[in-house]
């Protein structure tokens, strides 16, 4: 099977802030030649205001209600096929964790919690983690949202030590595998 057959359904990149879910989510756009959403970038679309401002202004409950609005319409029937991005607290909702499963074959991204903690360090866009202690906030996030990913995703990659395009590769045979089995 060559890199770009088509697959039957999208392939969705769940997981932490940090967690590389844009750059993994450039190589299999560029590998398969579906074309790659993200659930964030969709919403500043949507409403012309970054996630931070919408936190800032409107709260995290209000951003989750956007999110799961877009997640719903990335659902309708007869989408085309894509790369689908998700934001890291997709999965805290159960009727996300549903649909995230139904739309296609879910790719947990994992990555040491040091890691992340330098990359969402670089810029002041993860409202949630502008606290006193970054470090303890995206440890109780993970000991909390750890099951999520579990119970949503059909694969686990740890992303450290390999190159993204690496990664893509492994990402894309392990869907063929999953879908040539008839899931
Ligand atoms: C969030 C992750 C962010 C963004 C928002 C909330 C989270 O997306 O949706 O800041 O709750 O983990 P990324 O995972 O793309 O950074």
């Amino acid at each position: 099977m060559n890199a770009g057959e088509p697959l039957p359904k999208n392939i969705i990149l769940i997981g932490f802030m940090g967690c590389g879910k844009s750059t993994i989510g450039r190589k299999l756009e560029h590998l398969l030649g579906y074309p790659l959403v993200d659930t964030d970038e969709l919403i500043e679309q949507k409403t012309g205001l970054s996630v931070a401002e919408i936190f800032a202004k409107r709260g995290e409950e209000y951003f989750r209600n956007l999110e799961a609005a877009m997640l719903h319409e990335l659902a309708a029937p007869n989408a085309p096929r894509r790369i689908i991005s998700t934001g890291g607290g997709i999965i805290t909702r159960k009727r996300n964790r549903s649909l995230l499963k139904h739309l296609g074959y879910v790719v947990w991204l994992q990555a040491p919690v040091d890691v992340i903690l330098e990359r969402t360090g670089r810029n002041r866009d993860r409202p949630l983690l502008h606290t006193e202690n970054p470090r303890e906030k995206i440890e109780a996030l993970l000991t909390e949202r750890k099951p999520m990913y579990a119970a949503t995703s059909d694969i686990e990659v740890e992303t450290i030590g390999l190159d993204a395009g690496e990664i893509a590769c492994g990402i894309l045979e392990s869907a063929r595998y999953h879908f040539a089995s008839g899931a």
